[in-house]
């Protein structure tokens, strides 16, 4: 809708700009004309989802941002303040997410959701956090010391995030063995 918004009024400001010397005459007495570029110049700053020359094509004009990965292996024996890479990429509208670096960019300020889960392998733990650019948000205890099953254990967060800030899951401690699969997964999406 914007977007037909911002092309309605490139064509009227272009028929102004090109109708030339007559212009400036008739644009300073037609009110009407004045009043209705400035009603959808309105609508525009007005919606949410407005372009942004910055976006990736992958973005939908609808700004719609989610993300759902996985790891395709198991990760065992991953250091304290590592970041866990999930690998294996289901959905990433917005393309927020880069499954190189297990890092979340937020392309547009907002209302951000996040959660995630890990399965710990039997008699193993996987500790993990979840960090904003640099500050631990939430912790997750996988945990299956002394225990002959994996076990389970999930997070999440509300995060009101500003363009270019930055979401990943790290390693807390200890992370000897999280079984991979479709097991534990990182999912996030703007609210
Ligand atoms: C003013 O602009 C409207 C379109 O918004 C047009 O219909 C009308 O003829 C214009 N009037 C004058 C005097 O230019
Ligand atoms: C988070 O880091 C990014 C770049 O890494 C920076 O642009 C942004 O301003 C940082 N946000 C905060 C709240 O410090």
């Amino acid at each position: 809708m914007n977007y037909f918004h911002a092309i309605a009024i490139a064509a009227i400001l272009t028929s102004i700009l090109t109708s030339g010397g007559s212009c400036h005459k008739s644009c300073r007495t037609n009110a009407s004309l004045m009043k209705s570029i400035q009603y959808q110049l309105k609508l525009v700053e007005d919606n949410d989802g407005k372009c942004d020359c910055n976006q990736s094509p992958s973005t939908p004009s609808s700004g719609k941002v989610g993300f759902l990965v996985s790891n395709s292996k198991d990760l065992q024996n991953i250091g304290n303040g590592a970041i866990v890479v999930f690998d294996t990429v289901t959905t990433n509208i917005g393309g927020g997410y880069d499954k190189s670096t297990g890092v979340f960019t937020a392309r547009v300020d907002g209302l951000y959701y996040f959660t995630w889960t890990v399965l710990a392998y039997t008699g193993k733990t996987f500790y993990t956090k979840l960090i904003l650019n640099d500050t631990i948000i939430a912790r997750n205890h996988a945990g299956a010391e002394g225990m002959s099953t994996y076990m389970p254990s999930s997070q999440s967060a509300v995060l009101q995030m500003s363009k270019n800030d930055k979401v990943s899951i790290r390693i807390s401690t200890n992370g000897k063995y999280m079984i991979g699969d479709t097991w534990s997964t990182f999912s996030g999406f703007k609210i």
